[in-house]
């Protein structure tokens, strides 16, 4: 989205900032959109638009070369895809692989790479006593995008299929110490959970409606709080 008006968004922003309650930033929300080149009714059909844009399918992945991995080169194919745990991509509308991103499945959330094996380890053999389902926690220790918005766009189809799985209730991060990593995916609508000694957690709130979705990403592009 090009901002067309910087200074006036700006300091709107800044009066904004002593009213950050949800209701004063839905009235806000189309005074806002005049200083943009965007134009939506209101975050309903701004969120409805956003899901009919999209053109993108998650797919399973069987094999990727782990040396393009920017984040854990050193996981190779076998840990990514032992225990129950998964390599996502996403295919564009030309068929292309735009990014990528590997899960593991836990019952608690991890702090470090061995801790997460572990833990994904402990699911898989619990599951085989309970039908086969494991760990209720979709662990992303990964995401890297080959093409530029790939990494937002994966975010948002795997957040669509954790909230549609009828087995899996939370959606956390186990990412690098970077601020690439924050910045990416507090802006993506994501809480920060913990800082850890190597890594950090964040949490995508799969609880939200669309519409509080779309609120919490307009709240961390706009940086209100
Ligand atoms: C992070 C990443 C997945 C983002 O992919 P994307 O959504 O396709 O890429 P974009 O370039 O549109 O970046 C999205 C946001 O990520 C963050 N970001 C990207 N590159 C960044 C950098 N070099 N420094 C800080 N933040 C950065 C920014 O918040 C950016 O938003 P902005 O462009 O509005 O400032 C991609 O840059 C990547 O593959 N990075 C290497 C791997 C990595 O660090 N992954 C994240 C941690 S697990």
């Amino acid at each position: 989205m090009d901002i067309v008006n910087k200074e006036k968004l700006k300091q709107v922003l800044e009066k904004w900032k002593e009213h950050p309650s949800i209701t004063g930033l839905m009235e806000k929300f189309s005074q806002l959109q005049s200083y943009t080149n965007r134009r939506y009714k209101n975050l309903e059909s701004f969120t409805k638009q956003k899901i009919k844009e999209s053109k993108y399918e998650l797919v399973e992945l069987p094999y990727i070369d782990v040396k393009e991995d920017p984040v854990r080169p050193e996981l190779d194919l076998q840990f990514r895809q032992s225990y129950g745990r998964k390599i996502y991509g996403l295919k564009d509308d030309v068929g292309e692989i735009s990014a990528i991103m590997c899960f593991a499945f836990t019952n608690e959330v991890p702090k470090t790479v061995k801790e997460m094996e572990q833990l994904s380890y402990d699911a898989a053999l619990q599951s085989v006593h309970r039908a086969g389902i494991q760990g209720s926690i979709a662990i992303a220790y990964t995401v890297w995008a080959k093409k530029k918005g790939g990494g937002r766009a994966i975010v948002d189809e795997v957040y669509k299929m954790v909230k549609k799985s009828n087995h899996l209730n939370r959606l956390v991060t186990l990412s690098p110490l970077t601020d690439m990593a924050r910045n990416f995916h507090i802006k993506n609508g994501a809480k920060e959970l913990q800082v850890n000694e190597t890594t950090q957690n964040f949490e995508y709130d799969i609880t939200l409606e669309d519409w509080e979705t779309a609120l919490v990403k307009a709240k961390g592009f706009l940086k209100v709080k």
